[in-house]
């Protein structure tokens, strides 16, 4: 079906009750539901925003189109957690209903503040003509958990030398200054991220473009964040339109990050190295970090990307968060772990011990939809390992390491209905040493692996059908050691799913 413009900027209290009871139920019965992830009640889900850890809960919302699974007029969608695994939804946050946000409450961050948690988001509007102008907003939560807008913007213009496309502001505190990054574009159609400061949230002055050196590097920076780990400065950033350039940059979005000193907030010079992707998988986009009253730096990203059809859109709904992950560095690599937490959702661990001699195996207890699952391969002489899971006799997802070409691949070519295959349907990296661990999360319709204790990362969004559930190790020309864990995974929410809570 197409979505007329009318269509995708109707408002959800425009849609009768009949309308949204029938299409909850559409997205009930689908069957790609998520157990443990994030996910819309109805509609389209997309970037997380507001991610902080307020007043003894972690806070967390994205960017929400109600009334079906395409990007139209955008909320802000609120779930909390005491514990990053169980999520309760709370309801519509932020909506679109003032003449600075009438197009979308678009992007944006949480930040702490005189014991109140306070919100800096992009207002998008449009002309008559369909022009788009961007304000930046404010909002914020009082004590009763109710969050209210601030009635007029506090960026109502565009800097000078950027075009309309300055959208995503991510806040920090220094000392008793405040900053903001914000992803604009140049008139040159390019895109950077600028800076701006203020002393209490309210009035920000535009302190100027982070300067880097990628200067030709995509037409608009979407998302940026930055913060600094053990030293070390980091900017997140999701370049749209980057140019294709040998195995790099093929599939339709890149999300990644340059690390280095410092920004110096004076000169506002970054000094990085290379511009490195978060992640190996298919579908990431958007991340946002927090930091928590533990010192961790947590990241969540949008396990989905724009501009492609997904197999769920036909149910109603479209995509989900990934899992939060902690953030450390390493020689200036950003290294990701699922969070500890996360082993709450742990039920009954199978173990295995063995060998395998150029051949494929099954075990006992070995199979599912909803597990996590680690294994480690050592005393590598095989030319190549991994694992089938998902499998049938038709389908199959595979990860595997070759260990002559030192590349891991996710392979989803087989993996069920398989979303913009005409990009590529294996993504690759590379990954050197002579052994290699797999920590997978499985859910209905994803797969986050996490290599080497998070030296990289695959997420991946997959639609096979509900009875391919089988695990199949194997090793070609050669043995490798095995030693494997899987775990069943309970569901994050009672009703064995993570749907409960309200619409609106
Ligand atoms: C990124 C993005 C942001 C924008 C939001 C709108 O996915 O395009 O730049 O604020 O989504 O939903």
């Amino acid at each position: 079906m197409e979505w007329t413009r009318e269509q995708r900027y109707r408002r959800i209290e425009e849609a009768t009750i009949e309308e949204l009871t029938a299409l909850q139920e559409k997205v009930n019965n689908s069957r790609w539901r998520q157990k443990y992830h994030i996910q819309p009640v109805t509609g389209l889900l997309n970037d997380p925003n507001g991610f902080s850890y307020f007043n003894g809960e972690y806070h967390l919302f994205y960017q929400w189109f109600p009334l079906g699974p395409v990007h139209g007029l955008k909320y802000w969608y609120y779930t909390k957690s005491s514990d990053l695994v169980h999520w309760q939804n709370v309801g519509i946050a932020l909506q679109p209903d003032d003449y600075f946000d009438s197009h979308g409450v678009y992007s944006g961050s949480a930040i702490v503040h005189n014991q109140t948690l306070y919100f800096m988001y992009t207002g998008n509007t449009r002309d008559e003509n369909w022009v788009r102008h961007p304000y930046q907003c404010l909002a914020f939560m009082d004590e009763n958990g109710q969050i209210k807008k601030l009635q007029a913007p506090v960026i109502h213009e565009v800097p000078k030398g950027y075009t309309d496309h300055f959208r995503d502001p991510k806040v920090w505190k220094v000392h008793d200054t405040f900053y903001a990054v914000i992803g604009a574009q140049r008139e040159n159609e390019t895109g950077c991220a600028v800076l701006y400061s203020s002393p209490d949230l309210m009035h920000w002055t535009f302190e100027g473009e982070i300067h880097t050196r990628l200067q030709h590097f995509g037409f608009m920076w979407e998302c940026p964040d930055y913060f600094e780990l053990d030293g070390n400065g980091v900017l997140i950033f999701c370049p749209q339109g980057v140019v294709p350039a040998g195995e790099q940059f093929q599939y339709v979005h890149q999300s990644g990050y340059i690390a280095g000193n410092r920004l110096d907030l004076k000169t506002k010079i970054f000094e990085h190295g290379e511009f490195v992707k978060l992640d190996r998988g298919f579908d990431f986009y958007a991340p946002q970090t927090t930091i928590d009253h533990k010192g961790r730096r947590l990241l969540v990203g949008w396990m989905g990307l724009p501009d492609i059809p997904y197999p769920t859109d036909q149910d109603g709904w479209a995509h989900c968060l990934t899992l939060p992950r902690e953030l450390t560095i390493q020689n200036g690599k950003l290294i990701q772990r699922p969070v500890k937490e996360l082993e709450a959702l742990r039920q009954d661990a199978v173990h295995v011990k063995d060998t395998l001699h150029n051949e494929q195996k099954r075990y006992d207890g070995f199979n599912g939809t909803c597990y996590e699952l680690i294994c480690e391969f050592t005393n590598m002489e095989a030319e190549e390992v991994g694992i089938e899971f998902r499998s049938s006799d038709e389908e199959k997802t595979v990860i595997s390491y070759n260990r002559h070409k030192q590349k891991v691949t996710l392979d989803r070519t087989y993996s069920g209905e398989v979303p913009a295959k005409k990009y590529g349907t294996t993504s690759t990296c590379r990954v050197e040493g002579n052994a290699v661990k797999l920590h997978l999360f499985v859910d209905t319709s994803s797969v986050e692996i996490f290599i080497n204790d998070g030296m990289e990362v695959f997420t991946s969004r997959i639609f096979p059908s509900p009875e391919s559930t089988k695990i199949c190790f194997f090793a070609r020309n050669g043995n490798v050691s095995l030693d494997t864990t899987i775990y069943h995974l309970t569901a994050m929410q009672k009703n064995g799913g993570a749907d409960d809570g309200p619409l609106v």
